[in-house]
């Protein structure tokens, strides 16, 4: 199945410093509508219906969060954007960003008026600090044309922890502390920035509401499989010849995007969905990419048989040990001994228990650590057990015959 355009439809054709160009290819006219034509309750059942999941990672339905949010009663609540896109291999928001941002200003402007909030933050990954004068410029031209009345939107830059992208971490790092992740509950629809309800949603997500809005549930419904509706930006990279960003219905295979479209050959391996995304070997490459299968926030990474499999879970592994918080010991203490671990059997010393460790760690950390990050650190490691457990079998092998020889020397 080739691309089909729908989030990304005016990359490249509209200036996305120009909101007349914006409004010229149909811009705002989903806002009117839900403005004009629908009550809160109803744009939040349409975008409920229409069954979208949240393109940040974790899939969360998208209406049954609105829902949440909007029955709170509160006097004050939140809208966050979340555009810290700080997962390796994830360039997928950025895209947006740059060439539309007037996308998100319409879904963030629909998003709080379904939920009734009066304040929102775009919590821009700092790397993209170049981005924040596109964004500003966006916001004042949609204020300028009056589609932002009684609502504020400030673009918060983060603080370059991929961390601050959990969604806890990031309402601390808001509020001006480290950020780290929060016990739950209280999950943030009830409880979420100064203790107020709040939604967080992607980029991605967000620019879905615009188009189901416009073009009804029944319509976005219609595209991709039972459990993952709509389009899927994907941002590839690796062993490709055409790396970048790519739009596909759910559904379709890995093997369109990486092969077809991006040119990939001689496949080892590709992870999917992020440094804490699932591997899929080669021989798996018809995978359909869907939250059924594998998916996550779209990143996806080709590796081609010139690579170690032990070589690309230790450097995964040292960016999650980096990037823990922290705050809680299993993420905290599991990442470095998985680092521990992995180096030695990458650099040549491994020993026999060692994947037996690795399994034992990987069940701690997925069921005791606080947030997504120490919960699924050991997803590739134990992919790679899974499908590559020879080349795991064979350096451990190569360790042992190293060290008898030396032991002879
Ligand atoms: C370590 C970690 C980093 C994350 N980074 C991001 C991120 O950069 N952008 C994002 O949208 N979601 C990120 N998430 C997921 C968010 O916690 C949250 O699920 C998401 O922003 C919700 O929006 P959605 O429902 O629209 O996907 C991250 C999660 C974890 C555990």
């Amino acid at each position: 199945m080739p691309e089909k355009r729908i989030l990304s439809k005016n990359c490249g054709q509209i200036d996305p410093q120009n909101i007349d160009t914006y409004l010229a290819a149909g811009g705002f006219n989903a806002w009117q509508k839900a403005l004009n034509e629908m009550t809160p309750a109803q744009v939040v059942d349409e975008v409920k219906v229409s069954k979208l999941r949240g393109r940040g990672g974790a899939g969360f339905p998208c209406g049954l969060k609105w829902e949440l949010t909007a029955k709170e009663k509160a006097d004050e609540k939140f809208l966050i954007c979340n555009a810290d896109e700080g997962e390796v291999g994830a360039f997928k928001d950025r895209y947006l960003l740059q060439n539309d941002p007037f996308v998100l200003v319409e879904g963030i402007a629909i998003a709080a008026h379904a939920i009734g909030a009066q304040k929102c933050y775009i919590y821009l990954r700092q790397e993209y600090h170049y981005l924040l004068d596109c964004l500003n410029n966006a916001l004042d031209q949609a204020r300028q044309r009056g589609f932002l009345e009684n609502l504020q939107i400030d673009v918060h830059e983060g603080a370059g922890a991929y961390i601050c992208g959990e969604e806890s971490a990031l309402m601390d790092s808001i509020e001006g502390k480290r950020g780290e992740a929060r016990y739950r509950p209280p999950f943030p629809p009830s409880k979420g920035l100064w203790g107020q309800p709040t939604i967080i949603n992607n980029v991605e997500t967000l620019a879905n509401i615009p188009h189901i809005i416009l073009n009804g549930s029944q319509w976005y419904q219609g595209l991709g499989t039972a459990e993952s509706k709509g389009t899927k930006l994907f941002s590839v990279s690796g062993d490709v010849a055409r790396p970048g960003v790519y739009e596909m219905v759910l559904g379709s295979s890995l093997e369109e995007l990486v092969v077809d479209i991006c040119g990939a050959e001689r496949i080892k391996m590709v992870q999917v969905g992020g440094s804490t995304g699932g591997v899929i070997p080669g021989s798996m490459i018809s995978t359909p990419l869907a939250y059924e299968t594998v998916l996550g926030s779209g990143a996806v990474m080709v590796f081609d048989e010139s690579r170690q499999v032990l070589d690309f879970v230790h450097r995964t592994m040292v960016f999650l040990a980096d990037e823990s918080c922290g705050k809680c010991t299993p993420c905290r203490e599991g990442t470095e001994a998985m680092l521990e671990i992995l180096g030695r059997l990458a650099h040549g010393d491994g020993r026999q228990e060692d994947m037996q460790a690795l399994d034992e760690l990987s069940e701690t950390m997925m069921l005791a650590s606080l947030c997504g990050l120490g919960q699924a650190a050991a997803v590739p490691v134990l992919d790679t057990l899974k499908y590559f457990r020879d080349e795991y079998e064979t350096r451990i092998q190569q360790s042992v015959f190293l060290r008898s020889m030396r032991g002879r020397l």
